[in-house]
């Protein structure tokens, strides 16, 4: 199981969306090239729609890997925004930090480095969004943690729920994932439970939830 949308389906609209942002072309095939997970293209779109509809200021992101995420939200925000960004792998984040200076957006992305669920206790601001992409058995700390950040009327997305689809299979699940699995669904049915809080689980990339923090 790898894919939870139809190949077809996903080259197509894939075909559709043509990166016209030279560095995120870069990094999209430095990511590929290294294997290092970044968000699908497909996610990717429907996170730029939600961004430029919803305008949010101030934005905390739990794993920046090369920093293609934030450097992607920052396309599509006006002048006045910063993105909060944490990351456990020290390789990562030297290289998150040459590609936003590259990219001329240090002054509004700050990556922190260090375990999200040591870090996030730590934060004071309050947040417009936050996009959880992390440790995938932690979601449900970094949404618990992050929903005391979130502020009133504010979104939190979270992705690869549907975990290649393994997180809605009935079928055998391989033992190293069972625990990621059995994590996500505990995840989802918290999130989809939870008072104060209207969440839609979208089988998009990875699967997507957006969960919109009641005013
Ligand atoms: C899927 S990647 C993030 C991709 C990035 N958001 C993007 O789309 O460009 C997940 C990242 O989370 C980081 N990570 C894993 N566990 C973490 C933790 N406990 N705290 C912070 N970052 C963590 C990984 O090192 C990895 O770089």
């Amino acid at each position: 199981m790898t894919n939870i949308v139809d190949e077809n389906i996903i080259k197509y609209i894939q075909e559709l969306h043509n990166e016209k942002i030279e560095i995120l072309n870069e990094l999209r095939k430095y990511a590929d090239f290294n294997n290092i997970p970044i968000l699908q293209p497909e996610t990717e779109q429907l996170m730029r729609v939600l961004l430029k509809i919803l305008k949010p200021k101030e934005i905390l992101e739990i794993g920046t890997a090369i920093g293609y995420s934030s450097i992607m939200m920052s396309q599509n925000l006006g002048d006045e925004f910063r993105i909060t960004t944490i990351e456990i792998n020290p390789q990562l984040v030297d290289i998150a930090l040459k590609n936003i200076k590259n990219a001329n957006l240090e002054n509004h992305i700050q990556v922190i480095e260090g375990d999200a669920a040591l870090v996030m206790p730590h934060l004071t601001k309050e947040y417009d969004l936050i996009f959880i992409d992390a440790n995938k058995s932690k979601y449900i700390d970094y949404f618990n943690m992050g929903s005391k950040l979130l502020k009133k009327g504010g979104i939190i997305i979270s992705d690869n729920v549907l975990f290649k689809g393994m997180t809605a299979s009935d079928g055998p699940v391989k033992r190293r994932k069972r625990t990621i699995v059995e994590n996500m669904r505990n995840y989802l049915k918290h999130i989809t439970n939870i008072d104060g809080y209207e969440t839609s689980i979208i089988p998009i990339g990875d699967g997507i939830a957006l969960t919109y923090k009641e005013d």
